[in-house]
């Protein structure tokens, strides 16, 4: 089946829409999460900064749910890929580990995505992702002093 006009001109092809599909319940599943962890929060101004990273997370989700819309017509439900950890120190270094990849992932779909405006789209998210998953190292490296954990093994990627 060939594409539509429409689909071509917007860059999408199924690959494309599985990745933004992924994407999209990544973004959802972020917001979700940073909201339990501001909540969670030691000081006021890891909250702060907590909740600057879910402003840029909500910017990606809107970004990505439009995009989809574009392609397809449809509106894409977001589903959780992830329950949040109860643990807040669990919950950073799961939330640096995803950062780290999701950079990855997006810096992927910038280099075989076609449409230049997409390939910027993703290029600036990953930017922002790599900006996140600092922070997260930073409160991680905090809290650990926090709790006087020296090593875990489970800190093993
Ligand atoms: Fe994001
Ligand atoms: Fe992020």
């Amino acid at each position: 089946m060939y594409p539509s006009r429409h689909d071509a001109q917007l860059g999408g092809n199924q690959a494309f829409l599985n990745d933004l599909k992924k994407a999209i319940d990544g973004e959802y599943t972020a917001v979700t999460w940073y909201k339990t962890m501001e909540k969670m929060a030691p000081t006021n101004k890891q909250k702060e900064k907590l909740k600057l990273i879910r402003k840029d997370e909500e910017k990606h989700y809107n970004q990505f749910s439009y995009l989809h819309y574009s392609l397809t017509g449809q509106q894409y439900q977001p589903k959780l890929t992830r329950e949040c950890p109860s643990n807040h120190l669990e919950a950073i270094r799961a939330a640096f580990v995803d950062e780290q990849e999701t950079t990855d992932f997006y810096l992927n779909i910038s280099d075989y995505q076609m449409q230049q405006s997409i390939k910027d789209m993703f290029r600036r998210a990953a930017a922002d992702e790599q900006n996140h998953a600092v922070w997260f190292l930073h409160f991680h490296f905090i809290s650990s002093f926090r709790n006087n954990v020296v090593f875990n093994d489970n800190w093993h990627i």
